[in-house]
Formats: structure tokens, sequence, C-alpha cells
């Protein structure tokens, strides 16, 4: 074996920082393996070419990463305000639930006003309440309730802005799971058929359910990622795995949503239940923050960075590293760096107790207990619809390769999500010897296996006319 390929992926959020076709491509050909679109900003004519000039790069540098779509979800977020404010600690301020009131008491108050989008919030909190504003920067705390207003102090000060997100930790939020704007984002997805839709604060397994039946309506039936970023999103979290098709730890919100001492177990616990439900799970947020504006990492994010790789999650994410940081190659160079160097100390194992109910998908194992006992061998799996990959992937079986032949672009796009699986593109012959040797023949062409090497193969083979799974045994 010439060199042990990456198992952990990358995922890059595009943005003013990695809009240039010049950096889009040096991305791809970097190895990057989705491209994330966030519609809390931009436009719909903005992501509509966005979608559309990786595609077309992709096309040019002849290699194809996968397109996320993250909608917003149902988020709070306070209204517009004159410039911005300094908000002092214990001033006081009246958050507008009703922009139309005619109380007295709320026009004639001398305390600064913001709206907020969510008129419900009446019915959900209670005096005492927490409100935070701006990712957590702005405590305020609620003294009075008003049928128009709430009437807050100010715990921390800080800086407020126009459009700020709110969060309401440990609220159960009742607002649709899909609003008017995703709707309009969504519509952009369709048309461009976009690979995965990230669903922001998914509280319930409903969330999702409403999600794809919208989607159905228009004969549209991407992968679904389940973003977790609440207490709800926790309590509920494996029926969301079940019904969902990936996961992401979006750890920005629920940080904010849960006590942070906690976010290291909640992680933990989430990448092993993802895994052992053979579902794909992305750690977010914050992974190199620093390196927005450095080109190195602290040594905390190296470390962070490298936990994620250790628990053996699918895929790490950079948000607004690449979006607006000044060095997005760099932060891709540093996480390709971490995930080799710390995968090659993870010692020879894969994940024994996976549930695989077939018989056909028991053999998965069997093939990994043999290309691991081998040392110098691959697996090769040819799949059309990307589940025999999933399977094989979710085993986590460690230092070795894990190619998977389909003869379906989209499939070969949504692979790029799946913990170490290189998917190839191939067109199936009727004979199946002729594929196999193609693929044994593409192994040679990639910087991974040489000549002498093993390649552990599931195929079916036909056997008086009948198909028959096997575990073949082929040296390169
Ligand atoms: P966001 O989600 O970047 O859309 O807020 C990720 C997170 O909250 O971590
Ligand atoms: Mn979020």
């Amino acid at each position: 074996m010439k060199y042990l390929h990456r198992h952990t992926k990358i995922i890059f959020t595009i943005g003013p920082a990695t809009e240039n076709e010049e950096i889009i491509a040096a991305l791809i050909l970097h190895k990057v393996d989705i491209c994330r679109l966030n519609m809390a900003h931009g436009s719909l004519d903005w992501a509509k070419a966005t979608i559309r000039k990786v595609k077309e790069i992709c096309k040019q540098v002849s290699r194809q990463i996968a397109i996320m779509m993250d909608i917003k979800g149902p988020e709070i977020r306070t209204g517009e305000i004159d410039g911005v404010w300094f908000l002092a600690k214990d001033e006081l301020v009246d958050l507008i639930i009703n922009a139309n009131s005619h109380n007295k008491n709320l026009y004639e108050s001398k305390y600064r006003k913001v709206t907020i989008n969510y008129p419900e919030i009446i019915d959900d909190v209670h005096i005492n309440d927490i409100i935070l504003v701006d990712n957590g920067l702005i405590q305020l705390k609620i003294l009075e309730k008003h049928k128009d207003y709430l009437r807050c102090v100010v715990l921390t000060p800080g800086v407020l802005k126009s459009n700020r997100h709110v969060n309401l930790p440990g609220i159960k939020i009742n607002l649709p799971a899909i609003t008017d704007k995703d709707k309009r984002d969504l519509s952009v997805a369709i048309e461009e058929d976009v690979d995965f839709i990230a669903l922001s604060f998914v509280r319930d397994p409903f969330d999702i359910i409403e999600l794809k039946n919208y989607l159905l309506q228009y004969n549209y039936s991407p992968r679904i990622i389940a973003k977790i970023e609440n207490q709800s999103g926790i309590e509920n979290i494996d029926s969301i795995i079940k019904e969902s098709d990936a996961i992401m730890i979006a750890r920005g919100d629920l940080g904010i949503e849960c006590p942070y001492e906690k976010l290291p177990l909640i992680q933990r616990q989430i990448v092993n239940k993802c895994i052992d439900n053979c579902k794909p799970v992305i750690v977010a947020t914050h992974m190199l923050e620093s390196m927005i504006v450095a080109p190195v990492p602290t040594r905390a994010e190296v470390t962070d960075v490298s936990n994620a790789v250790f628990e053996e999650a699918d895929c790490i994410m950079l948000s607004a590293e690449t979006s607006i940081g000044e060095y997005p190659l760099k932060c891709i160079e540093v996480m390709k760096k971490i995930s080799l160097e710390i995968e090659a100390a993870i010692p020879r194992s894969f994940r024994q107790n996976i549930e695989l109910r077939l018989p056909k998908n028991k053999m998965l194992r069997s093939a990994v207990v043999l290309a691991q006992q081998l040392k110098r061998a691959c697996i090769v799996v040819f799949s059309h619809s990307g589940a025999g990959a999933q399977l094989i992937s979710s085993l986590r079986p460690t230092r070795v390769p894990l190619f998977v032949f389909t003869d379906s672009e989209s499939t070969l796009r949504q692979m790029r999500i799946l913990w170490g699986i290189q998917p190839h593109l191939i067109e199936f012959n009727k004979d199946r010897n002729v594929t196999i040797n193609y693929a044994l023949q593409e192994l040679l062409n990639t910087d991974v296996m040489q000549k002498g090497d093993y390649a552990v193969i599931l195929t079916s083979i036909e056997v008086d006319e009948k198909p028959v799974e096997t575990i073949q045994l082929r040296r390169l």
C-alpha cells in the first residue's frame, strides 16, 4: 500500500472568502468532500449561481463533491434597530411582541424597544427566565410579562445590532419546522438538485417528516441532515436519528441551549449513537475558529479536531473559517494533517457490535475481518444506491481503504459524507468479471493501492443463472 487515505471527511461552508473560481477549484482538488451553503446569509440568486458554479468547476477538474443546503428552520431573531446599541448592565429593554400595539405603557416607555419575530414567546416564557441574544453574548432576564411586550433587564451587557439570533434555553419553540423563507430557499435546492438539505433546530422526528413530505410533492428526495442544536433535539435524539439520513452536531447553538460543560459528552454520545445506527454524523462549528484571522490553529483547536477524529465522526465541518475567514485553504490543510496523523494512531479495530440483520450484510463483517488480517488489503463494494457503502463505513474498519464503485453520479456525491468511503464511478457490465477487472485496474490508478496488494471484494456472481453473494480475494 502506497498511502493510507483520510477517512474523516471535510465539509466547508462557501462564502465571500471562497466564492472565487480558482479557490473553489483549489478546494476541490485539496479533496474537500462537501460544500455547504448557509442560507442564513446570501440571497436566492446567490445560492443558485453558487451551486451552478461549484458544479461547473467539479466538471472542469473531474472531481465531484456534494452540495449541502443548510436552511434556517424555526429560528428566533430580534428585528431591525437604528445603528447599534450598547446595552449597559441593569438597563431595561422592551421586547415588542406586537408591533401594532396601542399599549400606552409601551410606546410611552423610556426604555429601548426592539421587536422579536416570535409572538408566541409570551406563552412559552415566565418571569425570571433568561433570554440570550446574539449567540449568548447578551443575557436578558424577564422582569415583566405584558400582552404586547416583555420588559427585560440586561444581565450581561453588549452591543446589539439588527436581526440578532435569540436562544431560549430549554424552551420548546412552537414554530413550524419549515418557514416561508425555508420554502423559498428550498425552491432553489429543488431546481438545482442539491444532494443534502440540513434542517436547523430539529426538535423531533416530525420536523424531518414534514420536510420530507414537503419535498416529495416536488418529486425531490435529497438526503436530509438533522441539525441537533437544542434540548428538544437531544431528548428525541434516538427517533430523530432513525428518521433522518444524517445528523449534524451543531455545537454553536447547542453550546448556548445546553450547559457548555455537557457539550463534550453530548457530542460523544451522539457520534456513537449514529455509528450504531449506521447513520453518518457531522461535528460542526468553531473547530478552527481562530483561523478566521490567524494562519495557524490554537492548540485547543488541534485537540478539538483530533477528538472528533478519534471519536470517528464521519465529517468535520468548517463554517466562518472558510466562508469569511482569511485562510480557507490553510484550514483544509490543518484538518487533513490532523486527521491523517490521528487516524494512523487508532489501533486496528472495527465496530464489532453493529447490528447487521440480513445474511448478505453479515458478510460485510467477514470482509472486514479478512481485510484487517491481511494488512495490505482494501475492501471493494459495488453499490447503486450506496446502502452497502453506508454499512461498511459504519463498521469503521480502521486503516483499511474502502472503495465503492457505483453507476450513479448522485450516489457518488452522497457517499462523500461517509467515513472512509472513496467513491468511484463505473459502468456496470452484464458480465460481473468485466466490472471487477475494470475496478481492479482503477485501484491501481489511485495513490493508495499498488501491485501485490489485496482487494477483498464483495460482489454477487451468477451461478446457474441465479445471483450468489461472494467474498473474493484478489491480488492486484
Ligand atoms: P448555524 O448552525 O451555523 O446555522 O447556526 C451550526 C451551529 O449552530 O453550530
Ligand atoms: Mn445553529
